[in-house]
């Protein structure tokens, strides 16, 4: 044999092995819903979607995701009334959408479903000012404007469209921090709301068992952080090549699914682990630094407190050293039911139980029957119906 022939022996070598190797890269990375954007995600799943936008009353504009039922809409059907479902930390609509979760269920009940995007994350960079590129004092917010700006604007321009004049508020960690601290510092909002239920709420974090801790800990660390006036992202350009090449091959993918379980909790009998690529790209969503670091500061003092701007910015903003804490004494919705897991890593069951007590009216707890079900589940354990879904939409027919 020639030159010639070898390396034709070479190419059709090489082309075989390509051809096994895309077909093995298209199983495993191929999930339409790694892309899709949370209308097209809702469209695909058969339902409706409109993109409504909420001011705040210091100039940011929020996102509001909508799912309606066609069915319903076909039929001129009234819905039922208006649901917020809101996301918790690092989060936006995609994770309630990426399932088989809340939002359709809801719908499929005839309830009218809002999904707010809190400020600084992908689809809430919008301000009637400040451009997020350019100004960092766009930047400069972590939950406490979530609490004063965002939720009263979300639910006062879901009111005025709906024409109903209370909503229930469903949120899930940061999404259930938020409504404790609005009810705190605004307690008239209880009056527009008809049920909150908290999932896995992230109020009080002193106990959380994530190494996450031990990070915020470190002295000298959220002071140095603070001086940080930016967006906190991995921008989906830098995050998907390194996804598809460590986290789709099988030996990459496991220890892809560690690093993704020692972040948000593990219950590999929920998990479905051939959607990871999914959960991975979808879930990592923009926020502020200055939410980081307050978050940090949550779990280092295990107070629920403002934003320690330092001491001399806090004497000048609050009138003390330390950041005052929020009141959650003054809360005087009555219609309150929180749920946790045993096994959440970031919400600890000990967590609750101060919540609980700091809260003066009485609250409806629920505990998670999988012993194993932890923080991300809420939004995509493969059994978050019977887990948890079926209960909301229980107390949800009982509360109207
Ligand atoms: C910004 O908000 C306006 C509504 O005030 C909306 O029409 C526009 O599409 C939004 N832009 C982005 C990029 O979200
Ligand atoms: C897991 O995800 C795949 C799609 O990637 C789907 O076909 C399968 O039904 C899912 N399994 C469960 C238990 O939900
Ligand atoms: C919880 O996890 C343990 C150990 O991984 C497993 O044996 C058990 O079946 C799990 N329980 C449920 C309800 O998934």
């Amino acid at each position: 044999m020639n030159m010639k022939h070898w390396l034709s022996i070479v190419l059709l070598i090489s082309s075989l092995n390509c051809n096994l190797c895309d077909k093995r890269l298209e199983r495993l990375v191929s999930d339409p819903d790694e892309n899709r954007t949370p209308c097209e995600m809702i469209e695909s799943r058969n339902f409706k979607c409109d993109t409504h936008w909420a001011k705040t009353a210091d100039g940011y504009i929020i996102a509001i995701h909508r799912v309606i039922n066609p069915i319903l809409k076909a039929a001129k059907k009234p819905t039922i009334r208006p649901v917020v479902v809101q996301h918790g930390l690092i989060g936006s609509t995609l994770h309630w959408v990426i399932g088989r979760n809340l939002p359709y269920l809801l719908a499929n009940y005839g309830y009218d479903v809002w999904m707010p995007n809190s400020r600084g994350n992908q689809f809430s960079q919008n301000h009637t000012f400040l451009d997020p590129e350019k100004d960092s004092d766009f930047w400069k917010f972590s939950f406490d404007e979530m609490i004063i700006y965002d939720s009263p604007a979300v639910i006062d321009y879901i009111l005025r469209k709906t024409g109903y004049k209370k909503l229930d508020w469903i949120g899930v960690s940061q999404g259930a921090m938020i409504m404790f601290g609005l009810l705190a510092e605004k307690p008239e909002y209880s009056a527009k709301i008809n049920l909150f239920y908290g999932l896995a709420p992230a109020v009080f974090l002193g106990n959380m068992a994530s190494q996450l801790k031990s990070i915020a800990k470190v002295p000298g660390l959220l002071k140095i952080a603070t001086l940080i006036k930016a967006e906190f992202a991995i921008p989906r350009s830098v995050l998907d090549p390194v996804v598809d090449q460590f986290c789709g091959e099988l030996g990459g993918r496991n220890i892809c699914q560690s690093v993704f379980e020692f972040l948000i909790g593990k219950n590999p009998n929920a998990l479905n682990s051939s959607r990871l690529l999914v959960y991975i790209k979808q879930g990592i969503n923009p926020t502020s630094f200055w939410n980081l670091v307050h978050y940090g500061s949550s779990a280092a003092t295990g107070k629920f407190a403002k934003f320690d701007y330092g001491w001399l910015e806090n004497l000048a903003r609050y009138g003390s050293i330390n950041p005052p804490e929020y009141k959650l004494s003054a809360i005087n919705l009555k219609n309150i039911v929180i749920m946790s897991s045993d096994n959440d890593i970031l919400v600890s069951p000990k967590d609750v139980q101060i919540l609980k007590k700091a809260v003066k009216v009485p609250i409806i707890e629920y505990r998670v029957k999988d012993k194993n079900f932890t923080h991300g589940d809420f939004c995509i354990a493969s059994n978050v119906y019977e887990m948890v879904n079926v209960h909301i939409v229980r107390h949800l027919r009982q509360s109207s």
